[in-house]
């Protein structure tokens, strides 16, 4: 990543990491970067840093504006190690006078590289620090992503820098929304809220009030991931708005493993009764699509039906990874079902209706089990439940 001037005196300074693929078990495709800023002002000030194998290219950026040492303050808007990896050496080098952390921070901080020694300052939401000519405010933004997290707003250019929210796992040489292909970013932001976010939607809704309350005057928010938003701030509010509500639309994912295609055959006659219904509806086969692409789509549909064989009394290893994955992730307000081919115990669908329940899905049907091969009477009975389904999810249970 080259440099990018935010406004006068404001950089961007972190690193693009073209190459990641998997992100704490999160497919990235398109990589991701992790973002860094620095103000140049009285005192010089860095925000975050970067991945501890991306510090090269952070201290490189930073040489090309100012000589590191010269840096007088670094703030940590969060301590995981995708922003924090490379702090250690970044402290040894720039000797700051202060690191400045929440107090959740400074503990984070503590636990990860045991160096109580360091200057920390300990800030609030709306504790203010003048770095000469600008002032930082900061927000605290515990669980979004982690209890340390905060944002830091520079008053008198209207730059949010945000650290995780409205962020997307997005490597481009450009760094501003209105030079990318934005139906592209709002897919990447939605992948990344759906697998970061999603269960922390009550703790959006307040902070999306608390920051409206706030009256920031917002110009521009700098995430640490992806592209800065400066053209379309309302669009990226307006979706955690909308996400945040858990506003699904009338849809339903059918998500299924299968061990001899028993199951996967029920799972295409259930979906051709759910489509007979008017309800639309999308086949998700575990084998071949990512757990994290399966919570994007979660994110956007009101209906899961999930469709797994029975394996040793148990489920395929498939449907169980994903459905500890999904219920971590906590997606509300949606309508459930079950089903599944089974030999002799078929109990799968027993433990996918339990799953369901414990996510507090509303699950609308006692679940439909069929013993190894279904016949075409059989395949009926899956199109039935199928249409079944989508008439009360249109209706509206
Ligand atoms: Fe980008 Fe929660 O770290």
């Amino acid at each position: 990543m080259n440099t990018t001037e935010l406004a006068k005196g404001i950089y961007s300074v972190g690193a693009v990491d073209w190459d990641v693929r998997d992100f704490h078990g999160y497919s990235t495709y398109k990589g991701t970067t992790y973002n860094a800023f620095l103000i140049i002002d009285e005192k010089v000030t860095l925000f975050d840093t970067v991945k501890r194998s991306h510090q090269d290219e952070l201290i490189r950026n930073i040489s090309a504006i100012i000589d590191p040492e010269k840096i007088d303050y670094i703030v940590v808007n969060h301590v995981e190690l995708d922003h924090s990896g490379a702090l250690p050496n970044m402290v040894e080098l720039i000797k700051p006078e202060k690191i400045i952390c929440s107090i959740m921070g400074k503990k984070a901080l503590i636990d990860h590289f045991h160096k109580e020694d360091w200057p920390f300052e300990v800030v609030k939401t709306g504790t203010e620090i003048s770095l000469g000519k600008r002032t930082i405010q900061f927000i605290e933004t515990r669980m979004l992503h982690w209890p340390d997290s905060m944002f830091s707003f520079v008053k008198e250019d209207g730059i949010l820098f945000s650290s995780d929210a409205f962020g997307q796992h997005y490597a481009t040489s450009e760094r501003f929304d209105d030079e990318v292909d934005l139906s592209e970013v709002m897919k990447e932001s939605a992948k990344y809220y759906a697998n970061i976010l999603y269960l922390y939607a009550p703790l959006i809704r307040k902070l999306l009030k608390n920051v409206a309350e706030m009256n920031l005057g917002i110009k521009m928010i700098a995430p640490d991931h992806g592209i800065i938003w400066r053209s379309h701030i309302d669009k990226i509010l307006g979706a955690y708005d909308d996400w945040s509500q858990n506003k699904a639309g009338n849809r339903a994912l059918i998500i299924y493993d299968s061990m001899w295609h028993s199951t996967e055959k029920m799972a295409h006659a259930i979906a051709a009764g759910v489509e007979r219904s008017g309800l639309r509806t999308k086949l998700i086969n575990l084998k071949v699509h990512h757990r994290s692409d399966v919570m994007t789509d979660i994110l956007f549909a009101n209906t899961i039906i999930l469709g797994c064989s029975t394996l040793n009394n148990g489920l395929l290893p498939r449907m169980a990874g994903f459905l500890m994955y999904m219920r971590g992730l906590k997606p509300a307000n949606k309508y459930g079902a079950s089903f599944g081919s089974f030999g002799w115990s078929g109990e799968a669908v027993k433990l996918m209706n339990g799953a369901l329940e414990d996510m507090k899905i509303n699950v609308i049907e006692e679940g439909l089990r069929l013993k190894y091969v279904p016949d075409s009477a059989h395949l009926d009975e899956c199109i039935e439940m199928g249409q079944r389904i989508g008439k009360r999810v249109l209706e509206g249970e």
